[in-house]
């Protein structure tokens, strides 16, 4: 579908990529596997979220709860991530896609730091599609620096602490700038956060699909959006009704 298909779009769109495992499980594959799978569908679902004109997407790749999992599910993770950077940075700088990692690159191995920072350097003069991914990401880490932030800007005299408002905190996230999640798709039928983007999704629309993610297709994604068309939005205040 295109951009004319739909009666409204979102702005910002996030993704819980959930179901890589139990996508393995059931082709009796190893796990690694299914991750690998999972970022089969990626490049499309990339493409349509640009052809459709979206301003933002936020794919969460990687959680800094998932440093529980057996060191060689970590280790095929960061693997990925460098696999990943490696084949697509170039297409998506020519689609003039500008890329944000949401999460601390520090708390990461050296090579995958230099790769993110490098792909974030690379596109930052880019003006087409948003990409935020989330990888060592975790939405009170992210709450939790911007908090510091600000108190370290107060006591330097620089802000006073009435001057904290809702701009102010916004602007010390790594989603700095960018419109607050409109629809957030999360794969597999898990219904939770799972600590993503808990300050831009306060107003989100929340979809749901069954798929596990490397299932999840452009029709799929396509449906989620005829989904959040339907959606009335209230903010609070009442609409008119029909
Ligand atoms: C999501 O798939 C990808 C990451 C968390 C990195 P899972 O690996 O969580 O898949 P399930 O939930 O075990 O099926
Ligand atoms: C959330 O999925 C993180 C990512 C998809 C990267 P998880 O599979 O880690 O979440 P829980 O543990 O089921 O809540
Ligand atoms: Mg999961």
């Amino acid at each position: 579908m295109e951009r004319s298909d739909f009666a409204r779009l979102p702005r910002h769109v996030g993704i819980i990529m959930d179901g890589n495992g139990r996508w393995a499980k059931a082709h009796k594959l190893a796990v690694a596997l299914g991750h690998r799978q999972g970022t089969e569908n990626l490049r499309e679902i990339i493409r349509h979220t640009d052809d459709l004109k979206i301003e933002a997407l936020s794919l969460y790749a990687f959680s800094t709860e998932n440093w529980r999992r057996s060191p060689d599910e970590v280790a095929a993770l960061m693997q990925l991530i460098l696999d990943y950077f490696a084949s697509e940075i170039d297409e998506l700088d020519e689609k003039h896609v500008r890329i944000t990692i949401l999460g601390d690159k520090s708390g990461l191995p050296e090579k995958q730091r230099a790769t993110l920072l490098n792909a974030e350097d690379r596109t930052r003069h880019n003006d087409g599609l948003r990409l935020n991914i989330a990888i060592n990401y975790g939405g009170r880490a992210e709450l939790v620096r911007a908090a510091r932030a600000l108190a370290q800007r107060a006591a330097a005299g620089e802000l006073r602490p009435e001057e904290i408002d809702e701009d102010r905190l916004a602007a010390e996230l790594w989603t700095a700038g960018q419109p607050d999640v409109d629809l957030l798709i999360r794969t597999s039928g898990e219904m939770r956060l799972s600590n993503f983007l808990l300050w831009q999704c306060a107003y989100a629309e929340f979809v749901f699909p069954e798929e596990l993610w490397p299932d999840f297709s452009v029709a799929s994604y396509d449906r989620a959006l005829q989904v959040y068309a339907a959606r009335d939005r209230r903010f609070g205040g009442r609409n008119a009704q029909a």
